[in-house]
């Protein structure tokens, strides 16, 4: 079948207004919004204005209400505790319900923030909807980040109550949640009222008298809640992503634009309807498990796998085949370093033999550039289309993919795909003019930006407009660096910032480089992505050492990567410190990372003529290759 893109995003960029008021009838609204758009509000215009609903009614209620109690909204499989469980659409509810009466019994109501530290267990997605239900504002952090980045969230949020666990389970060892919690709330200026604490049989902890109670015996306890209209407008939650300095950003995701953005994703991108079985391998505490673990799947009444595992170790490389046969999984989405791993653990997917895949109809990748062989390789092994689609937090769906709902275009690896109908995306020239097509440049997206993006940060408008909008007037800057070819496919090659993707997850070198010009040794250092095999980039850093410090640089590398992993978590990988006699700078004092990254990816490169002194690039080089 011929794909009808070309005509769907023609007619959605003729008439937007139509094409986002026929995307909104897939809502159910409290008050239907009569104003789509309106350009005069917030930074760059704000969706259904004047449009009141309840997320939580829409992913849950009223699928209920409409027939879906008895269906399957959450499966979960954890393969390390060997614990599985399900979770139809009325019992979601329920509980659903419950948290939502105990949270307002400890005093959170519209409006107030409420952290969730949780792993990858039932009682996140059960907090999260409870949170919109109330019309109060979550904040998920994921679980590998250390206590000081959770102190910062919770100090810039402020919530009035942190819902969190014993425990999460990592291959291999179990992370105790609670004195990470315990050490963040003692680092934060904010402290919040109450905390509910799951307690897991892998590692239960001890409760802080006066401040925590047992979650499960505070649901129990709770009279159910009903859900709680809010606007449109108003903030469903606030996830935190790296920017260029150590304070994470405060993404906003407004309740209407989402729920009509992300709902409408599902058939467009995802061919998922309801009664369908979505499987992402990703975390709750990523914008993508915000979205198709969540609240896509959810909004379209189908049924989500939540999977509080690995691709690869738990137990093998066969585990995702395992888990798409057992549940009828029809489309699964995972960041390529996964499929990476796999790659490496099982070369000629021998163990994809053992499992029956005749209902997964595609295999979505994003979080990360994909290399072409890698797609290659999984479409080869699957016989099924792999679909890069990509996409930003701050965007919260897919800017560029391929669009199943349309029938698909030909694939071409190494692109993302054609803008998804609602975006305009175009290279920009250093001066913000359009390239011309196959020409690298910055890519950004013409303003206004579609619903269920950003409409600011979290306590901080001059940011967002200083982030995102003051480079190109009229444009957002995604901050990725690319090329829209002459048929109108993206290819994104990498950032234009200091982030640095790692295994999928976005982490910043600036941040990194704070921590260690934080250690007593260090007189100055600079943090890059260098190329990974499996995880894509890995940070390396190069510290030079303040004059008289004569410590073995095995010592000093330890306490380095150990600092690094206490300031921000193990989930930076941050495992390679080297020291070098000075850092190679441009005469006006600005470290040259960009050379030094290709020189540890042992690319080809040019002198910068602006350099101080040449013959440091020889001295770096000398240094890596050992
Ligand atoms: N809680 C606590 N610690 C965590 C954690 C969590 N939720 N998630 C990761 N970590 C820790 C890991 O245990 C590891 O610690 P270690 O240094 O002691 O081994 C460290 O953070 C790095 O983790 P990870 O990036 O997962 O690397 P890995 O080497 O353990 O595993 C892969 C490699 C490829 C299996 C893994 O990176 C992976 O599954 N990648 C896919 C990522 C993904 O789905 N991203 C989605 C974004 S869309
Ligand atoms: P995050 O906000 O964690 O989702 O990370 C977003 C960043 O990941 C983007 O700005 C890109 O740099 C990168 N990214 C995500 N998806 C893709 C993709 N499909 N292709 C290339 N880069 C991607």
């Amino acid at each position: 079948m011929p794909s009808r893109y070309d005509e769907a995003y023609a007619a959605a960029m003729a008439d937007p207004l139509a094409y986002w008021a026929k995307a909104a009838e897939g809502i159910a609204w409290e008050v239907a919004p009569r104003t789509i758009f309106a350009p005069d509000l917030g930074a760059y215009g704000r969706w259904f204005p004047d449009g009141r609903l309840n997320t939580c009614h829409n992913a849950v209620d009223r699928h209920v209400a409409a027939g879906r109690g008895a269906q399957p909204a959450i499966l979960y499989d954890s393969p390390v505790t060997g614990r599985r469980a399900t979770l139809t659409y009325a019992q979601l509810q329920q509980r659903v319900a419950k948290l939502a009466g105990a949270l307002a019994a400890l005093g959170v109501g519209a409006g107030d923030r409420v952290v969730i530290y949780l792993p990858m267990v039932p009682e996140a997605p059960v907090a999260m909807l409870a949170c919109a239900r109330l019309g109060a504002i979550h904040s998920v952090v994921f679980g590998g980040f250390a206590a000081a980045e959770l102190a910062a969230r919770i100090a810039d949020a402020e919530p009035k109550v942190i819902v969190s666990a014993s425990c999460g389970i990592e291959p291999g060892r179990v992370v105790a949640y609670k004195p990470l919690l315990d050490a963040a709330i003692a680092l934060s200026p904010h402290k919040p009222r109450a905390c509910l604490i799951l307690q897991r049989p892998e590692l239960a902890c001890e409760l802080t008298p006066g401040r925590d109670q047992d979650l499960l015996e505070a649901e129990a306890a709770a009279a159910p809640h009903p859900c709680v209209p809010v606007a449109a407008t108003d903030p469903l939650y606030i996830l935190y992503t790296s920017g260029t300095t150590g304070k994470p950003k405060g993404i906003v995701r407004d309740n209407g634009g989402h729920a009509v953005a992300l709902h409408h994703s599902m058939g467009l991108l995802y061919g998922i309807g309801a009664g369908d079985v979505m499987f992402t391998a990703s975390d709750v505490g990523w914008v993508v498990g915000h979205s198709y673990i969540v609240y896509a799947p959810l909004l379209a009444g189908a049924t989500t796998v939540l999977f509080e595992g690995k691709p690869v170790g738990t137990p093998d490389a066969g585990t995702f085949w395992r888990v798409c046969a057992e549940y009828g999984v029809k489309a699964m989405f995972t960041a390529p370093t996964a499929i990476r791993a796999i790659k490496r653990d099982d070369p000629d997917g021998k163990l994809l033999a053992a499992y029956d895949l005749s209902k997964l109809e595609a295999l979505f990748l994003a979080g990360e550039r994909c290399d072409p062989p890698t797609a290659e390789w999984s479409a080869a092994l699957l016989r099924k289309p792999v679909i890069d689609h990509w996409w930003q937090t701050e965007t919260g769906w897919a800017i560029t993919g391929n669009f199943r709902g349309l029938g698909l275009f030909p694939p071409r690896f190494g692109s993302g795909g054609k803008p998804s109908p609602g975006y305009v995306v175009k290279a920009l020239d250093e001066a913000g003019h359009p390239l011309p097509p196959g020409e690298t440049g910055t890519l950004a997206i013409k303003l206004p930006l579609p619903p269920a993006c950003l409409p600011t940060l979290w306590q901080a408008e001059e940011r967002f407009r200083d982030a995102y909008l003051a480079a190109f007037p009229g444009w957002y800057n995604t901050s990725d660096a690319g090329v829209v070819d002459a048929e109108g496919y993206v290819s994104v090659m990498s950032r234009t910032d200091d982030i640095i993707n790692v295994a999928g997850h976005r982490l910043s070198t600036g941040a990194m480089e704070e921590v260690l010009a934080a250690h007593p040794d260090v007189a100055e250092c600079a943090v890059v992505g260098a190329k990974d095999s499996l995880k894509g980039q890995v940070p390396l850093g190069l510290v030079v050492l303040k004059s008289g410090v004569s410590k073995p640089e095995e010592v000093l590398a330890k306490e380095l990567v150990a600092l690094v992993r206490e300031r921000i978590g193990p989930v930076a990988a941050f495992k390679d410190a080297r020291v070098v006699a000075r850092l190679p700078k441009t005469r006006s004092g600005k470290i040259l990372r960009a050379t030094i990254r290709k020189i540890a990816d042992a690319e080809s490169y040019t002198v910068p003529p602006t350099i101080d002194d040449p013959a440091i690039l020889g001295e770096i080089e000398g240094v890596l290759r050992q």
